[in-house]
């Protein structure tokens, strides 16, 4: 998809589709200056309430204008209400406009989606992400593409601006949308490529080739590294696969360090059987999802890169499958992790955990500020959330705060659960430090329990169980059914 900026007074060829947003009840100056016939229906239709500028509510004719053959207008609700999530639905339904319209050309007058809470740049920001994503597919393994989806890819997006002065400002922030899409499409790859091509050592490839394209540092433990470090948790939860751990590293900007340095932790299960604790069939072939945290960090580094953020970030990830293929774990196990603590693996299937908390215990050897780290965790965060939010839980108020911020912006969203100490009872081994399940209720609080006792000391800590927001089963504004790409957005907002 091609999406450029143009000022308005220079906008020559005429599109297929002309793109205006409204505010409740207010018809926009913008729309004026264009199609003066469009112009009056939109004050008939306010009149008549046929159309009042309703979130999400459309207007259109054809039109003579010099812009656009066909003139539609999307409600955009209340102006006080007008936020980052609400503009990101609308940017969704354009493209849905655009397609259902065989459109091959859009413009979208930029300054009618401004407003409220979004400022012209956001708006570009916004509008071209979303398009972009939402044209994403994926097709590698359809032997005939769908010509419909094709043609979609191809749709040429003119944003169109009034005034001069912000052109700079403009490109910048379209910039960075082209960047932030990509890297959300990466993550969206490696979480769709299913767990016969992506395997802990594909993951691995993967993500070496991205670092040498994008000047990261990369690192690779394995097998042997990792018995050496004494990392019990990945070595045996990995036991079960013929295929080897790995232990990703990638590192950016190490000029920044004396600013702090700030850890990501993706957990980076490419299928997850559930081990000799298995899981039903139903619906198994959802686990080749159980690698969307490493997806989402090992992306966002590619990102961080490319947008050259001034900060030390070290992402590591954890990859392995959890099967029953070689010499699996048994329940009842006693391992012992990175940091010296022991754990009796009740549940074969509560794996992440074990291989996230090495992760995060290693990651003290950056000495890190802050880490933050993404996990399909737990199947009950799906039941608690459903998939609007993931799970929030941290050890630090003001990071809780700033990382749910940085959700409404990004269309991320974060919701916190608690993390008392009362919880860590239900987490006490029989015969060693610690169990890896707590029982029956309470289980994303468990699980993240669980993980705080890997965590370095006095490092600010915020854990994300995106469970329920790592993919979808049916398609979003923003995302066609499949992975979604979930925390890139979220790394970037936050770390920017
Ligand atoms: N991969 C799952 C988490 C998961 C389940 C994500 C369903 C999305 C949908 C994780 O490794 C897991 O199996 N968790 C168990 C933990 C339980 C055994 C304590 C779960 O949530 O069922
Ligand atoms: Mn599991």
């Amino acid at each position: 998809m091609k999406i450029q900026l143009t000022l308005s007074s220079q906008s020559r060829r005429r599109s297929d589709l002309l793109v205006a947003g409204v505010f409740e009840g207010q018809a926009p100056k913008s729309v004026q200056l264009i199609d003066n016939t469009f112009s009056s229906l939109l004050k008939q239709s306010f009149l008549s309430k046929r159309f009042e500028g309703k979130l999400g509510q459309t207007l259109s004719t054809f039109s003579a204008s010099k812009f656009g053959a066909e003139i539609l207008a999307v409600g955009l609700g209340a102006k006080k209400k007008y936020q980052a999530i609400s503009a990101r639905k609308i940017a969704g339904q354009i493209y849905k406009e655009a397609i259902a319209r065989k459109a091959k050309t859009v413009k979208v007058l930029l300054d009618s989606f401004s407003g409220g809470d979004i400022r012209a740049s956001e708006a570009v920001e916004i509008v071209a992400e979303v398009m972009k994503l939402a044209a994403y597919r994926f097709d590698r393994y359809k032997s005939k593409k769908d010509k419909k989806e094709d043609a979609a890819k191809e749709l040429s997006v003119e944003i169109l601006y009034e005034s001069s002065h912000k052109e700079k400002n403009l490109k910048v922030s379209l910039n960075r949308a082209g960047i932030i899409a990509e890297g959300v499409m990466r993550a969206r790859d490696f979480g769709n490529e299913p767990a016969n091509v992506l395997n802990p050592e594909r993951l691995a490839k993967e993500a070496k080739a991205m670092a040498a394209s994008k000047k990261l540092s990369c690192q690779v433990i394995g097998p042997s590294e990792l018995k050496r470090l004494g990392m019990g948790g990945i070595l045996g939860v990995n036991q079960g696969s013929v295929t080897d751990p790995a232990l990703i590293i990638l590192e950016h900007g190490k000029q920044y360090k004396n600013k702090g340095t700030v850890c990501l932790v993706g957990k980076g299960v490419t299928f997850d059987t559930g081990g000799i604790s298995i899981k039903p069939s139903k619906d198994m072939d959802q686990m080749k999802y159980d690698m969307c945290g490493a997806a989402a960090v090992i992306a966002a580094m590619g990102v961080i890169a490319d947008l050259k953020l001034p900060k030390h970030v070290v992402c590591l990830a954890p990859a392995v499958e959890n099967n029953v293929a070689n010499n699996p774990q048994r329940p009842g196990d006693i391992i012992k992790m990175y940091n010296g603590k022991t754990v009796e693996v009740l549940n074969t299937d509560a794996q992440e955990r074990l291989i996230l908390a090495d992760a995060l215990a290693y990651a003290a050897k950056y000495q890190p500020k802050m880490i933050l780290d993404f996990a399909t965790l737990t199947g009950l965060c799906v039941y608690t959330f459903s998939d609007k939010a993931s799970g929030l839980l941290g050890n630090r108020e003001k990071l809780n705060d700033r990382v749910k911020k940085a959700g409404e912006k990004t269309g991320e969203r974060c919701w916190e659960l608690p993390l008392w100490d009362d919880y860590a009872e239900l987490i006490k081994g029989n015969h060693s430090d610690l169990a890896n399940i707590g029982g029956a209720y309470g289980g994303t609080i468990t699980a993240a329990m669980f993980l705080k006792e890997f965590v370095p000391e006095k490092t600010a800590w915020a854990h994300l169980d995106i469970a329920g927001t790592a993919w979808c089963n049916a398609p979003r504004y923003d995302c066609a059914k499949g992975a979604t790409g979930v925390g890139v957005r979220l790394i970037v907002e936050l770390l920017s």
